[in-house]
Order: structure tokens, then sequence, then C-alpha cells
């Protein structure tokens, strides 16, 4: 297995470039089960998720070719609706083949996700949207078995809770369902409002995209003609590399950004005392003179992502005075603060909420990457630390972030991968 050795305490410069976005990229790539002609989705982003989806795509029937940023996907020729465990097991956004799978074949077994180290993370309100659209579902043998002999049907559904994956399922369900679906309490994320712009120039009609309320017309199973795609940059992505600039203290520049979709993450560190040039795709983080603590509460798009919560509370720790962080989308989503507390870091836990002291020393240490986000904490934390953290686990990194100790390292961090 392998690890990053990381030896704290070097500034940063120069500039890096954002890859696509992991979670746009994996909707879109589900979407293609609704595409009768070949679709090249480019920008993707080399991470084991995105790799996973194409092997599940694969493993139902599609064809592809995968060749440098830029995958072709012929997914007409899948003739297997069954998402098998052994591949969901590795990656909970497989569910993102059940909308499709259901709507294009009027039945499919996906299997269930399970639990995961940020959370419960149920996907009943993905299947009682479905239900209101006609599917019959049962849950068997570690499977969700979908069934809608007929098709789908429109209907009005209003999530209870903002929901990204529930809300991609069902625009990719209602794309193809017979009649008109509302979706109240959409998602509002980029991630899927690409979605929904891609479906469009399929020829969907689809109102309100951006909004809390889609309204969708369906094909009534009349496969679409999804055109050639581009992911948008990756915001969390971007969102971690300014925190690798913040908590460094240093100017670094992203290229091939949209700063449209970073405007929660450059408030939150304008109020951290730091300053900003952009450019039409560029983005330039400037050293702080005094780095100030910061308050957060994770929400929606468009507020402050909870995948951003753990390596904002990484830069907490440099920060003058104390700052409160409350994660309020996943239960368990501060796995990260035991690992900090092994550097030293000050933070105290009361069911949400953290409470995190800046501006004490911390030590280089041994520390256990848990999920993806809480692994770039340590990460970060790492960068700034007296002498050597080694990360161990770094499987959980590699599922979303391109190439990053190549990429921080091009910045000037003392950072390598090494083998256990
Ligand atoms: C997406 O997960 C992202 N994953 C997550 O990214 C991200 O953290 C999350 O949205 C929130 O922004 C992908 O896009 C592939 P949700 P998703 O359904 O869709 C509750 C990363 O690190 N809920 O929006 O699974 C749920 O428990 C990750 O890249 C239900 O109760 O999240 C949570 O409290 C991890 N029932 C809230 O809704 C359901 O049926 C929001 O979750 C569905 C969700």
């Amino acid at each position: 297995m392998d690890y990053l050795e990381i030896n704290g305490g070097k500034k940063l410069s120069g500039s890096i470039s954002i890859s696509g976005a992991k979670n746009a990229a994996l909707p879109l790539l589900a979407s293609t089960i609704l595409s009768k002609n070949e679709v090249t989705i480019c920008n993707l982003p080399d991470v084991v998720d995105i790799k996973t989806m194409l092997r599940l795509l694969e493993n139902l029937g599609a064809t592809y070719e995968y060749d440098g940023d830029c995958a072709k996907i012929d997914s007409s020729t899948i003739n297997n609706s069954k998402a098998i465990y052994d591949i969901v097991r590795k990656m909970r956004a497989s569910i993102l083949t059940l909308g499709p799978l259901l709507a294009r074949f009027g039945r499919c077994e996906v299997s269930l996700p399970g639990g995961c180290a940020i959370g419960q993370r149920p996907i009943d309100l993905h299947l009682k949207a479905l239900e209101a659209m006609g599917a019959n579902i049962e849950i068997k043998q570690g499977y969700v078995i979908a069934t809608a002999e007929d098709g789908l049907k429109g209907a009005t559904i209003i999530f209870d809770k903002i929901t990204v994956t529930g809300t991609e399922n069902i625009v990719m369900a209602a794309a193809l369902a017979k009649g008109e679906t509302k979706i109240i309490n959409a998602a509002k994320e980029p991630e899927v409002v690409q979605l929904c712009e891609v479906l469009k120039e399929a020829g969907v009609e689809i109102e309100g995209i951006g909004s809390e309320e889609l309204i969708i017309k369906g094909s009534d199973r009349e496969l679409l003609d999804i055109k050639d795609i581009s992911v948008i940059p990756d915001r969390i992505e971007a969102g971690t590399y300014l925190c690798a600039g913040a908590i460094t203290n240093s100017k670094i520049t992203l290229n091939n950004v949209n700063h449209s979709h970073l405007i929660s993450i450059i408030l939150k560190l304008q109020e951290m005392g730091f300053d900003f040039d952009l450019k039409e795709d560029a983005i330039t983080i400037k050293p702080a003179v005094k780095i100030r603590h910061a308050n957060i509460a994770t929400s929606e798009y468009p507020g402050f992502p909870t995948d951003m919560q753990a390596q904002f509370m990484a830069l907490a720790l440099v920060a003058n005075g104390t700052s409160v962080i409350e994660e309020r989308l996943f239960e368990n989503r501060f796995m990260h603060v035991s690992e900090l507390h092994r550097m030293g870091a000050v933070i105290t836990l009361n069911n949400n909420i953290a409470t995190v002291e800046g501006g004490n020393e911390l030590n280089g240490a041994d520390v256990m990457a848990t999920d993806l986000r809480a692994s770039s904490a340590l990460v970060l934390a790492a960068l700034v630390a007296n002498g050597i953290t080694r990360v161990h686990r770094i499987y959980h990194l590699d599922r979303g972030y391109v190439a990053l100790e190549q990429k921080l390292s091009s910045l000037g961090a003392d950072i390598k991968r090494l083998k256990e």
C-alpha cells in the first residue's frame, strides 16, 4: 500500500492546473446509459472512482476507449441491468446507474451501497422518488430490485432533503419517462447543472436548471442523442489547493477554474484575511497579513460545501483565535479530528460542532486517511507541521485527487509517495 511522506514548513509558489470534477463526471458517465450513440467525455479526472464507473458500465455491457483525459463510451450495447456488489461496494456513486437503467430497461438490480466513513448515507429519497414515478422497489439479498415494466411515468417529487445524487438519478430517470416530472427541492450544485445542460442539449426539455424546481419532459423511453461533453473543473480540488496556499500563507495560482462555483470558498478565505486575483479561468491566492479565525456551517450549494469542511479545519489550526465548525450534512464527517490530534491540534467535538483552537504548533506524525476529504486535510496540516508526517491509506485520496503529490511538489512542497 502507498503512503505519503511530507516534510512540513515549505512555502509554496507557482501554478497548477485543476482537473475535471469527479462528482460531475460520475453522473455524466452514468447518463451515457440513456444514449443511443457513442459519447465522448473529455476533461475526465484520472482518479480511481472514474475507472470504477467505467468498469461498472463495461460490466453492464457498454464498451469504451479511454485515452488521455477522454473516454469514448458506447452504452448502446448494454444488455445487462445488474450493478453488482463487487463494483458498487467500491464506490457509493454507483447508485447513479439506478435511475437511467430503470428508465431504459424497465427493470434493474443495483447493489445497495451500504454505510461509509462519513455517515449512514441512506438512499431512501432516491427510492421514494422512483416509486412516485411508478416503480416497484424491493430490497432482496442486498440488492435494490426495481421494476416498471411499462416504463416510468412523470410525477411530482418533493425531496424532504436536498440530495445531489438523488436529484441526478431522478433527472436521468425523468429524461426517459413518459410525461412531465417536477422535482421540488432539487439540488443546485454545478455538477447537477452540468448534467441537466447535457440532457437539454440531447433534446430533453428541462426548465429551471440551477434552481430548486426542475421540470423535465420525458421521451417515453426513446434513447437520447447525447453530444460530446467536457467536464467542468473540480471546485473541491480547487478549494483544496486554495487551502494549501492559505495554510502555508503562500501565493499560488490555479488554472482551469470556474470562480463562480467557488464563491462561498473565496468569501470564507477573504474573511480569514486572504486576497485574490481573478482572471477568466484562473485564480491567484495571496498571503494574509494575519490569518483570522472564522466560523463555518456546511450547507447545500451555494452554501459552504461539506466537501471543504475538513480542509478548512486544517486551515483554522493556523489562524489567530478559535473557529467553530458546524457539519450539517453528514453525521460522522469528523474522522480527521482524531488524526489531527496526533499532530498536536487542539480541537474539541460536541456532536456535529468542532471548536478549533488556532495558533498551536503542529508536529509531524503518522496519521491515517479515513475518507477522501479528511485525507486531504491531513496533507494540508502536514504542509505546515514541524518535521515529517506520513499519511497512510492514501487509496482514499486516489479516489478523488489527480496526482496530488505531483501537483503539490510542483508548487514546492516536500512530498513523496512511498510503499509501506
Ligand atoms: C454527493 O453525495 C457527493 N457525491 C458527495 O461528495 C458530497 O459530499 C455530497 O453530495 C454533499 O454535497 C457525489 O456527487 C458522487 P446527498 P450524495 O444525497 O449525493 C441525506 C466527496 O468527497 N440523504 O446530497 O450521496 C444524506 O444522508 C463526496 O466527493 C438521505 O437522508 O449526498 C445527507 O445527510 C462524499 N436520504 C444529505 O441527504 C437519501 O436518499 C445530503 O446527501 C439521500 C440523501
